[in-house]
């Protein structure tokens, strides 16, 4: 059965989120240099939430994964899934990521099938396999070796692939990134239309903020230097969502703008003090919020580099709005 997403998932409710960070700090060593990586990190996702984490290049977005998916071990705090504190990789947490990773002897059918092959009899997995080739629109495309199909067509099959092995969590590293705009576009929308189908959690990693308000219920901005939560904030825009609507422009805008006074007045009301006055949306459930509050002092530098990414993949000279 289909589940219903509505503008709001049923997420967020005190005492059931899937996944659930709590202070968790990590420390890379190099030689003797010691380097706090992520500081005290404190969020949640809700059973069925797509959350996107944005922030600029080295703030920890995939160290972070790397923990979730179970990589790596946290350095202090805890890290849990459905209670239960995540300490290996497991079937229940899949990652896509960047570079589509797909196995180059193998056609397009054989990749999706593959995870399940020693799981499940042939005839159902024949079965399963063509529903998550129509799913992603491969239909034509089964018998292909990945070296004769698209960069867009092999990136719709490394999601067949992990979303047939039905995780309960998908953790997505900047899955889109090497895609031209209307390939990103394709995707981005095919993703929220597999999301509203299958109903996954999805922890989803990008440069790029109007791929993030495209997608996502809810938003955490990392910072850099060590790798902390600035802001977290839920969308509320009906989907599907489009740059040209006027509530997404409003939106967009007052994410920039926000951004901007926060880089330069430490003293500014922070969005987690009063986010519906801030962003006009929703604010962030108390629950889920992160421990460390906002109003420190951005450097201007990576909140441009942040833009600069942005509107470089979107062909968009910077600053179009003041
Ligand atoms: N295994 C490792 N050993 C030491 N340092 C590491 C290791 N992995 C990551 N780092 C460092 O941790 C910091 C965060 O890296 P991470 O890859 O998580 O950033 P990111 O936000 O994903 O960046 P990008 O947007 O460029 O992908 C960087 O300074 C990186 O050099
Ligand atoms: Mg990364």
């Amino acid at each position: 059965m289909k589940r219903e997403h509505t503008q709001q998932n049923p997420v967020n409710q005190p005492g059931s989120p899937a996944l659930e960070v709590l202070h968790l700090s990590k420390h890379f060593e190099l030689g003797e240099t010691s380097t706090l990586v992520l500081d005290d990190i404190t969020f949640c996702a809700g059973a069925g939430e797509l959350v996107c984490i944005i922030g600029c290049s080295g703030c920890g977005k995939t160290t972070l994964l790397n923990i979730l998916a179970g990589f790596i071990p946290p350095g202090s705090g805890s890290v849990k899934m459905d209670g239960n504190p995540i300490e290996r990789p497991g079937p229940e947490r899949c990652v896509v990521f960047q570079e589509d990773a797909l196995f180059p002897w193998l056609s397009v059918r054989e990749n999706i099938a593959f995870g399940l092959k020693r799981r499940m009899k042939k005839k159902l997995l024949d079965l399963e396999v063509e529903r998550f080739l129509a799913l992603v629109g491969l239909n034509e495309f089964r018998d292909h070796l990945p070296c004769e199909i698209s960069g867009g067509m092999k990136q719709r099959v490394a999601l067949a692939r992990v979303l047939i092995l039905k995780p309960q969590v998908l953790l997505m590293d900047e899955p889109f990134v090497s895609l031209d705009y209307h390939l990103r576009k394709e995707m981005q929308n095919l993703l929220v239309s597999l999301w509203k189908e299958l109903g996954q959690t999805i922890i989803f990693v990008t440069h790029d903020i109007d791929e993030a308000i495209t997608l996502a219920d809810r938003i955490i901005v990392m910072d850099i230097a060590p790798g902390r939560i600035n802001q977290e904030f839920n969308v509320g825009l009906p989907r599907p969502r489009s740059e040209e609507q006027t509530g997404y422009i409003f939106f967009r805008k007052k994410l920039l703008s926000s951004y901007g006074a926060l880089s330069f007045n430490p003293d500014q009301t922070t969005i987690r003090d009063n986010p519906q006055e801030v962003w006009g949306g929703n604010p962030v459930s108390k629950h889920c919020s992160s421990s460390k509050a906002s109003g420190r002092m951005h450097n201007p530098e990576i909140i441009c580099q942040l833009f600069d990414n942005q509107d470089k993949a979107i062909g968009r000279k910077r600053y179009p709005e003041s």
